[in-house]
């Protein structure tokens, strides 16, 4: 596997709030090279199965209603240690705790509206790229 590649979404806010094209920017201009990319999203199933993980904390049904409430960005990208050097652009979850310069200091309205995600390890980077690129030429 790869380890030098991660896997994002914009999330429905920033979609909504008309921010796909500075965030895609600040991500080219971060280093990151978009190997995969398309709008798209994710049915309640969907939305339930990519963050089963959570499924037993107090937020996952609110999580859930708004990952699939409207258009989100799904992207494969690469860079040199992508995964921690992604999850240094994007910031802290909560965007009151995201430093200067990251995308969710930007653009996120809540810790739980925070305009993007970004894989936690290589391992699920992976298995979150195939979940939404499957089956398809990445690149
Ligand atoms: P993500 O997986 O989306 O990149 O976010 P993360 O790693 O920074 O945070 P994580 O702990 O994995 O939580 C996943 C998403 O759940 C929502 N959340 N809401 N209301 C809350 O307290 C709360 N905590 C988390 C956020 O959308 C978070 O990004
Ligand atoms: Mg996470």
């Amino acid at each position: 596997m790869a380890t030098n590649r991660t896997f994002t979404m914009i999330k429905p806010d920033a979609v909504a709030n008309g921010h796909i094209g500075n965030i895609l920017a600040m991500i080219t201009n971060g280093g990151f090279k978009i190997v995969s990319l398309k709008l798209t999203q994710l049915t309640v199933a969907d939305a339930k199965a990519f963050y089963a993980v959570h499924a037993e904390r107090p937020f996952y049904g609110e999580l859930v209603e708004f990952m699939s409430r409207g258009p989100i960005v799904a992207a494969i990208l690469e860079k040199d240690n992508a995964v921690e050097d992604f999850r240094t652009l994007i910031g802290a979850t909560n965007p009151a705790e995201a430093a200067e310069g990251t995308i969710r200091k930007a653009y996120a309205t809540s810790i739980g509206e925070n305009a993007v995600h970004g894989s936690d390890s290589d391992e699920n980077a992976a298995i979150e790229g195939a979940f939404h690129f499957a089956g398809r030429e990445q690149f």
